[in-house]
């Protein structure tokens, strides 16, 4: 009873699915919207099927991390991970394809330009409006902060050194200001960090008669708000500070 049952049941749905199938062959034949439907009856619907789940096909499988506008693989994920309070930090290492024609990297020359070939690098000048005496920055590539402590002090000689003869300037680093900064007679940049290294007062408050003196060595002054290069345990300082 229960085999006869199950075999009637098998045969209606058989019979139901065919109906179908051949009702939509007659619908998609009869049709005049679609070409595709008309010429490839039933299957053709396949094509608006995967029209349709070819986004997330693309999206899950095929895209590169930073295939997709105006927000790539890559940003969602660091959204969705700062979302989730699981930390925004990501190590270094560049995701994006160096190779692509029109990618920008920087190489070594093999041979130095000629000074004919040579276009003078524009020079920027920082506090044009407000400062007595406006800092002339005329190298685009410098030398970022690394405290004296950190590094040792031939090597703060030596970068001090090297960037006067690169006509560039030196970032002291949070660490304060050594002679050995001073020695090459670079421009030099006086990064103030949050510990206010080497411009305090004896109550650990920021000392305007120590800025000044300083001001009269450094060409400029740079506010540290907060680290951004610190791979693995990440650099965002606590907001108290
Ligand atoms: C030894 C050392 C000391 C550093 N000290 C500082 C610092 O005092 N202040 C700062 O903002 N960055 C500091 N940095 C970070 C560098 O300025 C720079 O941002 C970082 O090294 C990334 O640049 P790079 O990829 O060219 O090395 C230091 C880096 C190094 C290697």
């Amino acid at each position: 009873m229960k085999d006869v049952l199950s075999y009637g049941l098998g045969t209606l749905v058989g019979f139901g699915l065919v109906l179908g199938v051949l009702f939509i062959f007659i619908q998609d034949i009869t049709q005049k919207k679609h070409g595709v439907l008309r010429n490839y009856p039933v299957i053709g619907h396949l094509r608006y099927w995967f029209e349709e789940l070819g986004e997330y096909f693309r999206q899950y499988f095929f895209s590169g991390d930073r295939d997709e506008m105006p927000f790539n693989r890559a940003t969602r994920g660091w959204v969705y991970r700062l979302a989730k309070n699981e930390g925004g930090t990501i190590g270094f290492g560049s995701t994006y394809d160096l190779h692509d024609p029109g990618a920008l990297i920087f190489v070594n020359h093999p041979f130095p330009v000629l000074d004919e070939d040579r276009l003078p690098t524009p020079s920027l000048l920082l506090g044009e409006n407000y400062c007595r005496q406006p800092f002339e920055a005329k190298s685009i590539i410098n030398i970022s902060g690394m405290s004296f402590g950190a590094i040792s002090a031939p090597a703060v000689r030596a970068l001090s050194r090297g960037a006067h003869t690169a006509g560039c300037w030196m970032d002291t680093g949070e660490g304060g200001l050594s002679p050995y900064h001073l020695e090459g007679g670079c421009d030099v940049i006086y990064q103030i960090g949050t510990a206010k290294y080497g411009v305090r007062d004896a109550h650990g408050g920021l000392s305007e008669e120590r800025l000044v003196e300083l001001g009269r060595v450094v060409k400029a002054f740079e506010i540290k708000l907060s680290q951004g290069a610190k791979p693995g345990k990440g650099g965002v300082l606590p907001g108290a500070r």
